[in-house]
């Protein structure tokens, strides 16, 4: 073995325990950082070493370099724990420690889905008005649905193209009008009820038309109410839910469970009533239907049609917040994408 490498080898071992007594008397990250560059660094002995291996002869540089790998290994082995030490350490005194300068974390609290934010606004009216609310099954039969509300056997929405049927009996309801013979068939007049529900049809999905829908179901009995009374309320309801200024009109129209009927629209916002792609250029849009209690329901419900004289009105609660909101495609309402819900 030449000088040199014999000088080598010596020189490892009073590295590695220089390098140990040196660690040993570390208190802090600080001087955990001044050994490291002293034993670990560029210019550290062992990295000056590390370069002198190339000058020794060949058949000795096996030896010296596994004598110097070993070294470094020990060494960064050494500087690890040391840190992990101090790691601990530092967690250990932050425990039970609060820091109240730290700023707090605002929890999310969510919001109403804008169907509901809808229909809250649709009941705060007519609960102004002396209605209480009502509710009935989604899951329906056919004379609650159809049978009492006039519909001749053969009234084609009653197909299973348009209605979803459980089976020969059952259906998932229509419309919330079923509700209005639950009532009728539960109490005696007067009464006015609104009836909030979701609502069922076998539609194709498009930007106006889902399965499932909601609406809003209103009935009034009583022994001197008009035509006049309805189309009152629900101008000043179209006004309270679109604004000061909103028009609306009766434009006639056919319900089996009404007569007369009419559909009713509401002056465009988007377009003031001039006409605009909102409105199919027609000016008005619209929103519910509506009528005078039909005297067969009456009679189909134990009323007697010249006692007692009733008008009803079923609004679609998506409708009216697609307008409210300039909401363009039913589908938002169902998707749960949480930047489109986050808006409200
Ligand atoms: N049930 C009807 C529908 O879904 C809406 C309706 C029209 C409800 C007239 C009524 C009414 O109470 O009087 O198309």
């Amino acid at each position: 073995m030449t000088d040199e490498t014999r000088k080598l080898l010596a020189e490892t071992t009073a590295l590695k325990k220089a390098a140990g007594e040196a660690a040993a008397s570390v208190a802090d990250e600080k001087e955990l950082e001044r050994w490291r560059v002293k034993f670990l660094g560029r210019k550290s002995a062992l990295s000056r070493l590390s370069k002198s291996l190339s000058s020794l002869p060949e058949a000795e540089k096996p030896a010296a370099g596994r004598a110097l790998n070993e070294l470094r290994a020990e060494l960064e082995g050494r500087y690890g724990r040391i840190q992990r030490q101090f790691a601990e350490k530092k967690a250990e005194a932050g425990k039970g420690r609060i820091d109240y300068t730290l700023p707090g974390i605002t929890p999310a609290i969510g919001s109403l889905h804008p169907i509901t934010k809808t229909y809250y606004e649709i009941a705060a009216f007519f609960t102004a008005l002396g209605f209480s609310i009502a509710d009935g099954p989604e899951v329906e039969d056919e004379f609650h649905n159809f049978g009492a509300l006039n519909f001749p056997p053969d009234h084609p929405s009653r197909d299973a193209q348009d209605t979803l049927y459980i089976n020969d009996e059952w259906l998932l309801r229509t419309h919330t009008s079923p509700v209005q013979v639950r009532v009728m068939l539960s109490q005696e007049p007067p009464l006015r009820v609104i009836v909030p529900g979701r609502c069922y049809r076998a539609d194709a999905v498009d930007a106006s038309h889902y399965p499932v829908f909601h609406q809003v179901e209103g009935l009034l009995v009583d022994d001197n109410v008009s035509l006049g009374d309805l189309k009152g309320t629900l101008a000043a309801f179209a006004e309270y839910v679109f604004g000061p200024g909103t028009k609306m009109r009766f434009r006639p129209h056919f319900f089996p469970f009404t007569e007369p009927s009419a559909e009713v629209d509401v002056s465009c916002a988007v377009c003031d009533g001039v006409g605009c792609p909102t409105c199919g250029g027609k000016g008005w849009l619209e929103i519910a239907g509506a009528g005078m209690v039909h005297p067969s329901v009456f009679r189909n419900v134990g009323y007697d049609p010249e006692r007692w004289v009733g008008y009803a009105f079923g609004m679609g609660v998506e409708r009216i917040a697609m307008l409210k909101y300039g909401v363009n495609d039913i589908r938002l309402f169902y998707e749960n994408d949480f930047a489109f819900l986050q808006q409200f």
